[in-house]
């Protein structure tokens, strides 16, 4: 549905490029989030996708129209199909929820009997059939945004670009808003390019994501892919807060990058889904006799899809480690040695030896 092609993009020749050589595909009927700290080049993005940017090099390809050689009328035919909503939603407080939606229809020229009948069917989709006389100032954030969302499908969009869209609203009705956005995606069958700061917003409901990172697109992919392995540091600090990627510091002070007298290997099992209920555990203590001290461990679910992430020292496992990760791998699991850890007696006796 959508191809960047080396995108770059210069406002001003002294600070450098805003993005740089950006390239990224995004399917049809995909919910593709875009993460990156603030300055990172997200808004930059999105305004190029729909045409409000112009690129200073590169290529951009919506629904097989080349939008960054597109200008005036044909351009303006193009972003029919590319809608947008946004963190602070842009209403006309001088117009109901009704007329805000039926403002695009009306620009387009659509008869005004054929805006009277789509309007009642765009306030369903967002479930504000009641409020379509209500004035923005009458209606919650939440509710603004459902009208935002109806304005933007007036027209039909093939994809639906949303910049921050619920960067306003509490942890409640963000939920809805996003679950609203799912429904939309899966009935409608929208494209969804979704610019965040929040990587839990991209695990609730996008299928791909791309981290961006000065101007740069450090990574990109199916976002249970990028959560499970993620590449970049940047991903993993953007993911610290909801997969247990990275150790608490007091362990991590505990860490030797290689093994010494006194240490023990510590593990991280990566568990994707399938073998998730074989007794891994059980087997390191049966079979290995190791003693797993279990440090970190959670189980989320990205893109329905379960993700376990379990940080253990095997004590006594040192010699028997090589043989320990074959059996996870035969298993299908991912099995990594991410450090050695002091055993607690032996770090207290280096510190009075010191
Ligand atoms: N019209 C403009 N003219 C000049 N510089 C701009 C313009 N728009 C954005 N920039 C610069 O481009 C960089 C990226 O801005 P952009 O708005 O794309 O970032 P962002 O990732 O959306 O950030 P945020 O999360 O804060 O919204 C910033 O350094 C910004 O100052
Ligand atoms: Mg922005």
């Amino acid at each position: 549905m959508i191809r960047i092609d080396d995108l770059t993009k210069v406002y001003d020749a002294k600070t450098g490029p805003v993005l740089d050589r950006v390239s990224l595909t995004i399917g049809e009927g995909d919910i593709h989030g875009i993460i990156g700290r603030s300055g990172a080049g997200k808004s930059t993005l999105v305004r190029c996708l729909n045409g409000l940017v112009q690129p200073t090099s590169g290529k951009i390809v919506v629904s097989g129209l080349e939008i960054s050689r597109l200008s005036g009328a044909s351009l303006r035919t193009a972003r029919r199909d590319i809608a947008m909503i946004f963190q602070h939603f842009s209403l006309l407080s001088s117009r109901t929820a009704a007329g805000n939606i039926a403002l695009p229809l009306e620009i387009a020229g659509v008869p005004k009997d054929e805006i009277r009948r789509r309007i009642p069917v765009l306030l369903d989709v967002v479930g504000l059939s009641q409020k379509a006389d209500a004035y923005p100032s009458e209606l919650s954030g939440g509710q603004k945004q459902r009208v935002g969302i109806a304005r933007a499908l007036a027209l039909d969009p093939k994809v639906l670009l949303s910049d921050e869209a619920t960067s306003a609203l509490d942890p409640e009705t963000t939920e809805q808003i996003l679950a609203l956005l799912k429904d939309i995606n899966r009935r409608l069958g929208l494209t969804i390019v979704l610019i965040t700061h929040e990587m839990d917003v991209v695990r609730q409901i996008a299928s791909h994501v791309t981290v961006l990172e000065g101007g740069k697109c450090i990574e990109t992919g199916p976002t249970f892919d990028v959560f499970a392995f993620p590449k970049s540091f940047v991903a993993r600090s953007f993911l610290s807060s909801i997969v247990a990627h990275d150790l608490p510091p007091q362990v991590q002070q505990r860490l030797l990058p290689s093994p010494g007298a006194e240490s023990d290997p510590v593990l991280r099992i990566v568990f994707t889904g399938e073998a998730a209920h074989d007794p891994v555990i059980a087997t390191l203590v049966e079979q290995f006799r190791i003693r797993p001290n279990i440090l970190h461990g959670r189980i989320d679910y990205i893109d329905d899809r379960p993700l376990g992430i379990l940080t253990l020292i095997a004590e006594g496992g040192a010699p028997v480690i090589d043989r320990v990760l074959a059996y996870l791998s035969s298993l299908g699991l991912y099995g990594e040695v991410i450090g050695h850890a002091v055993r607690p007696a032996a770090a207290g006796a280096r510190r009075s030896a010191s």
